[in-house]
């Protein structure tokens, strides 16, 4: 039996153990894969922490948190805990730069310890965190194993798209992502706030816009177009959730730091294909609508309901029949751990599908359209104003 890997989390949110709108939880997929030990948990709100380790000692894996230390501070966790490999799941604006107490991850680098990494690597500009891509290749070369959290890279439905896609002659000449989402149960203040997430599009639509590329290959950022609906005023969407006080979430955030309620852009891939992205925050409810489809020569496949009830639907050159493969059954989270759990016990990166490299150019894309829509006239606030 190979040896039980030392595995901390930073973060005690839904992206490590559960909760929030999705099927996310890194923590259940780690029972799943076994033969590791969750040796602590760094939250600045210690008191989740330990609720969250509370119920995981109660559950069918209590065993993997038997010796499992709660930190405020990440930094004397790695000190005391060593552990092999950290899950790093943090609101975007606390990590991802070389600002102390953002440079969690080249600390984690200086101390060796490998790196699960939720996306987007950070709410920064790129600018700010190419300096810590640029310090993170340097690390991988020499064996550390780095993994960013795009799972959709490790869907069955993905993998099929691209070996499909593969056998027409062009490939990819267009790419339409379509994501909107459900606002009303979204209860988090910090999503509410584009200063502290860096807004749906570098923190939400990034999933798409990472599909894209990793479809379609790298765009030319200088194509990137978009135009947007900008915050507007909270009773101009009817079902915003409240806060404690009774107010609406996003009552105290400026106008200007409101999520965008729609947003659309345009550009070119470095193949000379084109892509599209329309993203809201207009659904009610929780059920989100995400669907990327492409187009090529004869060739029309639609991804619809990843994150869910993943279906493809294919309707292949010569023909006019439209098949559906349904992907239902396929958990593209536990892959992703899977491949990086191995890779730190093995030593070899090579099945990681998302370096911190790549990572950084879908933070590019994602923020060249969060400023495409900034440019004055291409975002609009409600009352038909202007935004400066
Ligand atoms: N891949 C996916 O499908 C998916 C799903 C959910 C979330 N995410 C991503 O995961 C990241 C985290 O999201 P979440 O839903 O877990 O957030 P969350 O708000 O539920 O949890 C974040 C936790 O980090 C803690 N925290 C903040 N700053 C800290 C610091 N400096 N040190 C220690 N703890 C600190 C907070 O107290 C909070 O408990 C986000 O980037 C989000 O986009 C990805």
């Amino acid at each position: 039996m190979t040896e039980q890997l030392r595995i901390a989390f930073i973060g005690a949110g839904n992206s490590n153990f559960g909760g929030g709108e999705g099927p996310w939880d890194h923590a259940s997929r780690l029972e799943k894969i076994g033969n590791v030990r969750i040796v602590g948990i760094a939250d600045l709100n210690t008191a989740l922490a330990e609720e969250r380790l509370t119920v995981r000692r109660s559950g069918p894996s209590g065993g993997m948190y038997a010796d499992t230390e709660i930190f405020a501070d990440y930094r004397k966790m790695l000190d005391k805990t060593r552990p092999d490999a950290v899950f790093i799941g943090l609101p975007p604006a606390a990590h991802g730069t070389t600002e102390p107490t953002k440079d969690i991850e080249m600390t984690c680098a200086a101390a060796g310890v490998h790196m699960f990494i939720e996306k987007p690597v950070s709410a920064a500009p790129p600018e700010e965190v190419a300096p810590v891509a640029d310090a993170l290749a340097r690390a991988a070369e020499k064996g550390l194993i780095i993994s960013v959290g795009y799972m959709f890279r490790y869907s069955l439905a993905v993998a099929k798209m691209k070996e499909i896609i593969a056998e027409v002659p062009g490939g990819a000449r267009a790419v339409v992502a379509r994501y909107n989402c459900a606002y009303t149960e979204i209860a988090s203040k910090v999503w509410w706030n584009i200063r502290r997430t860096g807004g749906p599009i570098v923190e939400q639509a990034t999933h798409f816009c990472d599909l894209a590329r990793f479809i379609a290959g790298d765009v030319d950022l200088s194509t990137v177009l978009a135009v947007g609906i900008t915050g507007g005023e909270a009773g101009q969407l009817a079902d915003v959730p409240t806060g404690p006080d009774g107010k609406s979430i996003e009552a105290d955030v400026p106008e200007e730091f409101r999520v965008p309620r729609a947003t659309a852009a345009i550009w070119r891939f470095t193949t000379g294909a084109v892509g599209s992205l329309t993203h809201g925050i207009l659904l009610h409810r929780e059920k989100y609508f995400t669907e990327l489809e492409i187009w090529g020569d004869g060739l029309r496949i639609v991804l619809s309901d990843p994150y869910d009830q993943c279906r493809l639907h294919v309707r292949y050159p010569g023909g006019e029949n439209v098949e559906t493969l349904d992907f239902s059954d396929d958990d593209p989270y536990l892959s992703e751990a899977e491949t990086f759990i191995q890779a730190v016990r093995t030593g070899n990166a090579s099945a990681i599908r998302c370096t911190y490299a790549d990572a950084l150019k879908t933070h590019q894309l994602t923020w060249a359209i969060r400023r495409a829509t900034q440019k004055k006239g291409h975002a609009r606030l409600f009352s038909g104003q202007d935004e400066d």
